[in-house]
């Protein structure tokens, strides 16, 4: 803070609610840390005066920005190229200003994949299981199929989300190998069964967290097999009730902290063109 200088960009996130969010933590050691003359804050913004916010960063050149939720795909109108993955997924979570050309990417995706592989996990011709269809899943889903995991099958509840991701899931089957399955939540032998032969099970559903904090998507731990890895994209609390039924079962298993890191890590990059210090953000953050 002491640093800002007339030289000084700005970044920012821009969503509602995020008074909550660690990226300004995150980005902000990570420009300490490499002395780039950069700040980031978050942008609480409200629906109705979300086209005056943006216009506003136009007009200030701001650098770029993060895009959370609600504004994921409201964003998109107003970039002036948006990356294949982004197209893919259908949302945008970091705009980069170049030189007043406003690109727009998703890293989501990315997050969800380099934090696997910060654990060790390598899905690459593996059977992943995801609760949820969602935004967040819906990243993820398309990150499976960009990464070559051999299976995905989604589960949810059925409704709008689940018709929502049986339709992509029918656009990605056409242009990747991965074969993606939209499944019934409520089906809970078919959840046993698929998640019988499955190498990584992904919580993206919001049962974990706030009102449903304490509870967990799986009846009991006679659900995972032996060598299943479990990650839940919640990080507040740090260990669901589910991480905790990973934990007493000995299976391998890590919460959403690795996910939002690396998400920023790679908006990072396309901000600074630097390599993220993730180490060190792994001890702001306190990822073990
Ligand atoms: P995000 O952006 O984090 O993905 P979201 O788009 O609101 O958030 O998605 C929340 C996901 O959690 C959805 O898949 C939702 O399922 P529905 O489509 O059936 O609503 C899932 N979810 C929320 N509460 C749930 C619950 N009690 N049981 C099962 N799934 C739940």
């Amino acid at each position: 803070m002491e640093n800002i200088t007339g030289y000084t960009r700005l970044l920012g996130v821009l969503a509602d609610p995020i008074k909550h969010s660690s990226s300004p933590i995150m980005m902000n050691h990570a420009f300490k840390k490499l002395q780039i003359d950069n700040v980031y804050v978050a942008f609480e913004v409200k629906e109705e005066k979300f086209d005056e916010a943006v216009a506003g960063l136009k007009a200030i050149d701001v650098l770029g920005f993060n895009v959370s939720m609600p504004y994921k795909e409201r964003i998109m109108a107003k970039l002036d190229v948006i990356d294949e993955s982004a197209q893919l997924v259908g949302a945008v979570n970091t705009v980069v200003n170049q030189n007043g050309i406003w690109h727009g990417y998703n890293t989501d995706g990315y997050g969800f994949v380099a934090g696997a592989n910060d654990m060790g996990w390598d899905i690459a011709g593996k059977k992943v299981v995801i609760l949820g269809a969602g935004g967040a899943s819906n990243a993820i889903v398309c990150q499976c199929a960009l990464s070559n995991a051999s299976q995905v099958v989604v589960f949810n509840r059925p409704g709008k989300n689940f018709d929502a991701m049986a339709q992509r899931a029918e656009k990605l089957n056409q242009a990747y190998r991965t074969m993606i399955q939209v499944k019934d939540l409520n089906d809970l032998g078919l959840l046993k069964q698929e998640l019988e032969d499955a190498y990584l099970l992904v919580n993206a559903t919001s049962v974990g967290m706030g009102q449903n904090q304490g509870h967990s998507p799986i009846p009991d731990a006679s659900y995972f097999n032996p060598n299943l890895k479990v990650m839940d994209i919640i990080y507040h609390p740090l260990l669901t009730r589910l991480l905790e039924q990973a934990q007493q079962a000995g299976l391998e298993y890590c919460n959403g902290k690795r996910m939002v890191m690396f998400q920023g890590a790679r908006a990072f990059e396309y901000w600074t063109g630097q390599k993220m210090p993730t180490d060190y953000i792994k001890t702001v953050l306190g990822i073990e």
